[in-house]
């Protein structure tokens, strides 16, 4: 893979060598976003998360490539609506509804009780201001599937690149427990380039998708690289705080397997930038 000044901060970062990372970005802050955001960021020690600024991520999904990726999304889950017609559905980091709401409108079946998790209080309530939910949860996966009841059960679970935000461990675990009490599980997710942890060929590959990410936000690009990317990127980067467990398609096969979904099937959403989207229909 070839070796950008981009991809060196990176690796200086993820080593932990901030001044040389510093001095490295300064140097590229006039042609890269991304170097210009991960600067001012160093500079001022933010330790933000990629949803602690909503406007941020809300400008990101709404982004030229974003309405491409979020249409071929929401007529995924459409089709499946339609074609499995689950009377109860629950949708695991709804966000403020950019695939869920899109999704419902389209399908001719609409599920007649949609219960949703969603962490973010903003955008929980953004949510709830433009659809009539069944049972609304502001609180985290992991901890909604600890106070699952027996009587709790859904025909349909579906999550749209929310089950990246939780570490993998924590997150099987709750996989688990939720196959006790679905039909089916819905992931969407991106099949990211299976890289060794901490190698320069990840930093380079992370460099070149968070700049092609950045650079077509166009008028937004600073609120979106500085709000959204940054604190993703050095989500990623900095073992101690990660906030982001992205990984290939095959490996969340793996993973729904191991939390005891069988017959998991996998198909193509959509190419995009950062990587390709992808949809694995488990059954519980
Ligand atoms: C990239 S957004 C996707 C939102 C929405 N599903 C969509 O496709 O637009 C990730 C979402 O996961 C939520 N999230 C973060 N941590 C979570 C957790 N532990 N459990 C459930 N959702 C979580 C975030 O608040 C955010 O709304």
């Amino acid at each position: 893979m070839r070796h950008t000044p981009l991809g060196g901060a990176l690796s200086s970062l993820a080593a932990g060598k901030d001044d040389e990372a510093r001095h490295a970005l300064s140097r590229m802050k006039d042609e890269s976003v991304m170097a210009r955001a991960l600067a001012l960021a160093l500079s001022s020690g933010s330790l933000a998360n990629a949803y602690d600024a909503p406007s941020a991520f809300e400008a990101f999904i709404r982004s030229r490539g974003n309405i491409a990726l979020y249409g071929a999304v929401s007529s995924t889950l459409a089709r499946l609506y339609d074609h499995y017609r689950p009377h109860r559905l629950l949708d695991i980091g709804t966000g403020d509804g950019m695939a869920l709401l899109p999704a419902i409108a389209e399908a001719t079946h609409v599920p007649r009780e949609i219960d949703v998790i969603e962490p973010s209080e903003q955008m929980f309530e953004k949510l709830i201001g433009s659809l009539s939910v069944h049972a609304g949860y502001t609180q985290g996966f992991e901890a909604f599937a600890e106070d699952l009841a027996q009587k709790n059960h859904w025909d349909m679970a579906q999550s749209s690149f929310a089950l990246q935000s939780i570490p993998p461990s924590a997150r099987t675990k709750a996989l688990r427990r939720l196959a006790r009490h679905v039909d089916r599980l819905v992931v969407i997710e991106f099949d990211v380039p299976d890289l060794p942890l901490g190698s320069r060929d990840l930093h380079e590959s992370l460099a070149t998708r968070y700049e092609c990410a950045a650079s077509e936000q166009e008028e937004n690009a600073d609120l979106v690289a500085s709000g959204f990317l940054v604190p993703m990127l050095l989500g990623q980067l900095r073992a101690a705080t990660p906030s982001n467990w992205e990984q290939p398609a095959s490996a969340w096969l793996d993973e729904l397997t191991s939390a005891g979904f069988r017959a998991v099937k996998v198909e193509h959403v959509h190419d995009y930038s950062w990587a390709s989207a992808m949809c694995l229909v488990a059954d519980a």
